[in-house]
């Protein structure tokens, strides 16, 4: 069999990630695991810290963001083991004992730790804290968050009427609210259900379509009292539980998994398995996004582990067709649409995806960028206001690519130049440790299998 050529190299501040496709015989096969889910990574480190007793974690992501989060929060208090997949013991210290910190709170790239995070500051009375991030994060819009809280009646400064980052909170005892999120986003409602936690009475908190609920999931694992009302996508929390520490088993992320999926799907003669995958109905948009395409994908042995539905998922190659993604669909794909750009240039027909603006304030302007690099290698992508057309069927021919220091950008592109004539350059490789620190190993992998 023919392999394809990846390797890493080193330049100044970056790592460019080479892959060179062979003229044919290339096909992916074999099983694998993806690293911890990210989102519920950061959750159980967050409560776990809050929560009185040990919690333990099982299959932690050791990505650079959870290692955010859990650096914010043993500088407030809560001792957390050396982080690590096999086990990470949390010694919680208690709900509204977080600890003033000496020191500004750093959230890194990470949206979710600051977002979180920032609830539970802005209830903690009598402390002041400072959070700040790396250059994404400070222009990442912190006003969705800073909004209902000051609605509640937090103090917190910053630039732009305190909608970037660095942020400064002076914590306070806040008041119930009943809050409509203009925009389906977990981590406002996470953001609101966790300052709820710290406040008296119930506070509750609406959004236009469902996003992820692995806060709600958690939440009440720890014992805090929730009411979902699925009519009208609300969620309920009363204050003041006590929350235990529990065990935490992380599944392996679907956003991570989701890579595989387009790679098995679009390299001709492959097939995977990708087991221990989480599959949270709010997250498994990118499974029917590749079923509306025509991908071949199945899932198998179906489980329940703790709390968290989990299955293995079988992907064959097979050829795709156009389709159009749009609607509440989007919050539960949300972090698969440059991944589903990628399996879109290789479907027949014409692709639209709608309704994506928020995808203009992740890690980079996903929308520009992932039009930008697809167009750079031969692609039709064409960039709307609140998504791309996509004409699909042209051939890929390699070139030089650039991650913008996003994450899924470096991922999404490699998989694409698997499928390109030739050699592709993807510049900034090394922004894929921010939730797959192995993504590079795995695929050089099974390219050698
Ligand atoms: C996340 C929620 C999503 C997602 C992010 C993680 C979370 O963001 O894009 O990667 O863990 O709550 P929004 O809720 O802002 O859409």
């Amino acid at each position: 069999m023919t392999v394809a050529v990846v390797t890493l190299k080193n330049t100044e501040n970056q790592q460019d990630l080479i892959i060179t496709r062979p003229k044919s015989g290339l096909c992916l096969q074999g099983s694998l695991r993806v690293p911890g889910d990210k989102s519920i990574s950061h959750r159980a480190l967050m409560l776990g810290g809050l929560a009185q007793g040990e919690t333990i974690i099982e299959g932690l992501l050791l990505g650079e963001d959870p290692r955010s989060t859990a650096s914010c929060f043993r500088q407030m208090g809560a001792d957390i083991s050396p982080l690590n997949t096999e086990q990470v013991i949390v010694k919680g210290i208690g709900l509204g004992q977080l600890q003033e910190p000496p020191d500004i709170l750093n959230a890194g790239n990470s949206g979710t730790t600051m977002r979180l995070m920032l609830g539970l500051l802005a209830s903690h009375p009598g402390r002041f804290f400072t959070v700040t991030g790396d250059s994404s994060l400070r222009t990442r819009p912190m006003s969705r968050v800073v909004k209902p809280l000051q609605q509640m009646g937090a103090k917190i400064w910053g630039r732009k009427e305190a909608s970037l980052a660095p942020l400064a909170i002076q914590g306070s005892v806040l008041q119930p609210i009943r809050y409509y999120s203009p925009i389906a986003s977990a981590q406002v409602k996470s953001c609101v259900l966790l300052a709820g936690l710290m406040i008296e009475g119930k506070t509750t908190v609406t959004e236009p379509a469902l996003s992820r609920d692995h806060s709600e999931r958690m939440l009440r694992a720890f014992g805090a009292k929730l009411s979902i009302d699925p009519e009208t996508n609300s969620v309920t929390i009363e204050g003041m539980p006590t929350l235990f520490g529990q065990k935490v088993v992380v599944p392996g992320d679907i956003s991570s998994a989701a890579f595989w999926l387009v790679a098995g799907t679009i390299v001709p003669d492959s097939e995977l398995l990708i087991e221990n995958v989480g599959v949270n109905p709010t997250r498994t948009g990118v499974l029917e996004a590749l079923s509306m395409m025509g991908a071949d994908i199945q899932l198998e042995n179906q489980r329940l582990v703790a709390g968290e539905p989990v299955a293995d998922l079988r992907v064959r190659h097979g050829q795709l067709k156009g389709c159009e993604i749009a609607g509440d669909l989007i919050p539960r794909l949300i972090d698969e649409i440059p991944i589903l750009a990628v399996a879109a240039v290789f479907a027949q027909g014409k692709t639209v995806i709608r309704d994506a603006a928020e995808l203009r304030v992740k890690e980079s302007d996903r929308l520009a960028v992932m039009a930008s690099q697809l167009n750079r290698m031969g692609a039709k992508v064409q960039e709307l206001p609140d998504g791309l057309e996509i004409t699909g069927g042209t051939p890929l021919q390699s070139n030089e690519v650039d991650s913008y220091t996003d994450h899924r950008i470096a991922m999404s592109m490699a998989i694409a130049a698997l499928s390109a004539t030739g050699t592709t350059t993807i510049h900034g490789a090394q922004a894929a440790a921010v939730s797959y620190p192995d993504f590079t190993t795995t695929l050089q992998r099974l390219c050698e299998l």
